[in-house]
Protein backbone atom coordinates (compact mmCIF):
# COMPACT_ATOMS: atom_id res chain seq x y z
CA UNK A 1 0.00 0.00 0.00
CA UNK A 2 1.07 3.58 -1.00
CA UNK A 3 2.50 5.59 2.23
CA UNK A 4 2.69 9.20 2.82
CA UNK A 5 4.42 11.26 4.99
CA UNK A 6 5.03 15.68 5.47
CA UNK A 7 7.70 17.56 5.10
CA UNK A 8 8.45 20.97 6.08
CA UNK A 9 11.08 23.55 4.67
CA UNK A 10 11.48 25.44 7.29
CA UNK A 11 11.96 29.23 7.58
CA UNK A 12 15.58 28.72 7.17
CA UNK A 13 15.69 27.58 4.17
CA UNK A 14 13.36 30.19 3.26
CA UNK A 15 15.26 33.00 4.21
CA UNK A 16 18.28 31.70 1.96
CA UNK A 17 16.30 31.39 -0.83
CA UNK A 18 17.56 27.59 -0.85
CA UNK A 19 13.98 26.40 -1.57
CA UNK A 20 15.02 25.27 -5.19
CA UNK A 21 17.83 23.62 -3.76
CA UNK A 22 16.05 21.76 -1.01
CA UNK A 23 13.70 20.34 -3.53
CA UNK A 24 15.75 19.10 -6.03
CA UNK A 25 17.40 16.99 -2.98
CA UNK A 26 14.38 15.46 -2.18
CA UNK A 27 13.10 14.79 -5.49
CA UNK A 28 16.09 13.38 -6.60
CA UNK A 29 14.96 10.54 -4.08
CA UNK A 30 11.16 10.75 -3.23
CA UNK A 31 8.14 11.34 -5.33
CA UNK A 32 6.32 14.52 -4.41
CA UNK A 33 2.61 14.41 -4.03
CA UNK A 34 1.18 17.97 -3.39
CA UNK A 35 3.21 21.32 -2.97
CA UNK A 36 2.23 24.18 -1.33
CA UNK A 37 4.29 27.31 -0.03
CA UNK A 38 2.19 29.11 2.11
CA UNK A 39 1.99 31.46 5.86
CA UNK A 40 0.99 28.85 8.65
CA UNK A 41 -1.29 30.51 11.41
CA UNK A 42 -0.46 29.85 15.02
CA UNK A 43 -2.78 27.85 15.89
CA UNK A 44 -2.11 25.49 12.91
CA UNK A 45 1.03 25.90 14.05
CA UNK A 46 0.01 24.67 17.73
CA UNK A 47 -1.54 22.09 16.40
CA UNK A 48 0.96 20.67 15.00
CA UNK A 49 3.69 20.45 16.86
CA UNK A 50 1.28 19.53 19.81
CA UNK A 51 3.77 16.69 21.01
CA UNK A 52 5.93 19.76 21.68
CA UNK A 53 3.69 22.05 23.76
CA UNK A 54 5.32 22.18 26.93
CA UNK A 55 8.75 21.75 26.24
CA UNK A 56 10.99 24.80 26.69
CA UNK A 57 12.02 24.99 23.13
CA UNK A 58 8.26 25.83 22.09
CA UNK A 59 7.49 29.40 22.08
CA UNK A 60 11.01 29.29 20.29
CA UNK A 61 9.72 27.01 17.89
CA UNK A 62 6.45 28.84 17.05
CA UNK A 63 8.52 32.30 17.05
CA UNK A 64 10.75 31.12 14.07
CA UNK A 65 8.29 29.00 12.08
CA UNK A 66 5.94 32.30 11.43
CA UNK A 67 8.64 34.77 10.05
CA UNK A 68 7.84 33.16 6.77
CA UNK A 69 5.37 31.46 4.69
CA UNK A 70 6.96 27.60 4.92
CA UNK A 71 6.85 25.06 1.79
CA UNK A 72 4.47 21.98 2.51
CA UNK A 73 5.40 19.22 1.05
CA UNK A 74 3.15 15.28 0.92
CA UNK A 75 5.84 12.63 -0.44
CA UNK A 76 4.27 9.52 -1.55
CA UNK A 77 6.23 6.16 -1.47
CA UNK A 78 6.35 2.27 -0.07
CA UNK A 79 5.70 0.55 2.66
CA UNK A 80 8.81 2.31 4.65
CA UNK A 81 8.43 5.85 3.08
CA UNK A 82 8.29 7.31 6.73
CA UNK A 83 11.75 5.78 8.03
CA UNK A 84 13.39 6.07 4.84
CA UNK A 85 12.38 9.81 4.37
CA UNK A 86 13.57 10.22 8.24
CA UNK A 87 17.03 8.72 7.56
CA UNK A 88 17.80 10.96 4.71
CA UNK A 89 16.69 13.86 6.83
CA UNK A 90 19.25 13.08 9.45
CA UNK A 91 18.82 13.79 12.96
CA UNK A 92 17.01 16.83 14.43
CA UNK A 93 20.49 18.74 15.48
CA UNK A 94 22.08 19.51 12.01
CA UNK A 95 25.54 19.30 14.32
CA UNK A 96 25.03 15.18 14.75
CA UNK A 97 23.42 14.52 11.18
CA UNK A 98 25.32 12.26 9.31
CA UNK A 99 27.32 12.76 5.68
CA UNK A 100 24.91 13.39 2.71
CA UNK A 101 21.57 14.36 4.82
CA UNK A 102 19.37 16.81 4.00
CA UNK A 103 20.01 18.22 7.21
CA UNK A 104 23.72 17.85 7.40
CA UNK A 105 23.67 20.01 4.31
CA UNK A 106 21.29 22.68 4.97
CA UNK A 107 21.29 22.48 8.83
CA UNK A 108 22.41 25.63 10.84
CA UNK A 109 21.40 24.78 13.96
CA UNK A 110 19.02 22.97 16.39
CA UNK A 111 16.86 25.56 15.52
CA UNK A 112 17.06 26.24 12.58
CA UNK A 113 17.08 22.42 11.33
CA UNK A 114 15.59 23.25 7.73
CA UNK A 115 13.40 20.61 7.72
CA UNK A 116 10.33 18.80 9.82
CA UNK A 117 9.70 15.28 8.75
CA UNK A 118 6.51 13.26 10.27
CA UNK A 119 8.35 10.19 12.54
CA UNK A 120 5.76 7.56 11.84
CA UNK A 121 2.63 6.55 9.53
CA UNK A 122 0.61 8.28 12.57
CA UNK A 123 2.16 11.08 12.82
CA UNK A 124 1.85 12.01 9.26
CA UNK A 125 -2.21 11.01 8.41
CA UNK A 126 -2.01 13.04 11.60
CA UNK A 127 -0.23 16.36 10.53
CA UNK A 128 -1.65 15.97 7.06
CA UNK A 129 -5.01 16.52 8.44
CA UNK A 130 -3.69 19.46 10.61
CA UNK A 131 -2.82 21.26 7.38
CA UNK A 132 -5.36 20.05 5.38
CA UNK A 133 -8.59 18.93 7.14
CA UNK A 134 -10.16 18.28 3.72
CA UNK A 135 -6.84 15.98 2.43
CA UNK A 136 -8.45 12.24 1.35
CA UNK A 137 -5.72 9.32 1.47
P1 LIG B 1 11.20 19.52 13.87
O1 LIG B 1 11.46 18.20 13.24
O2 LIG B 1 10.56 20.58 13.06
O3 LIG B 1 10.34 19.27 15.20
C1 LIG B 1 10.35 20.16 16.29
C2 LIG B 1 11.44 21.19 16.20
O4 LIG B 1 11.79 21.83 17.41
C3 LIG B 1 12.71 20.52 15.73
O5 LIG B 1 12.60 20.14 14.39
C4 LIG B 1 13.76 21.60 16.07
O6 LIG B 1 13.93 22.54 15.03
C5 LIG B 1 13.14 22.31 17.26
N1 LIG B 1 13.87 22.07 18.50
C6 LIG B 1 14.48 23.02 19.24
N2 LIG B 1 15.05 22.49 20.33
C7 LIG B 1 14.80 21.16 20.29
C8 LIG B 1 15.14 20.07 21.14
N3 LIG B 1 15.85 20.22 22.26
N4 LIG B 1 14.73 18.83 20.77
C9 LIG B 1 14.00 18.63 19.64
N5 LIG B 1 13.64 19.65 18.81
C10 LIG B 1 14.05 20.90 19.12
Amino acid sequence: MMKKTLCLLKCDLVHRNLIGAAINAIESKFKIEKIEMRQLTIKEIEEFYIEHKTKSFFPLLVQNIITTPVVILILQGGENLVSEFREYLGATDPTKSAERTLRQRFGLSLDANSFHGSDSNESALREIKVLYPQFTF
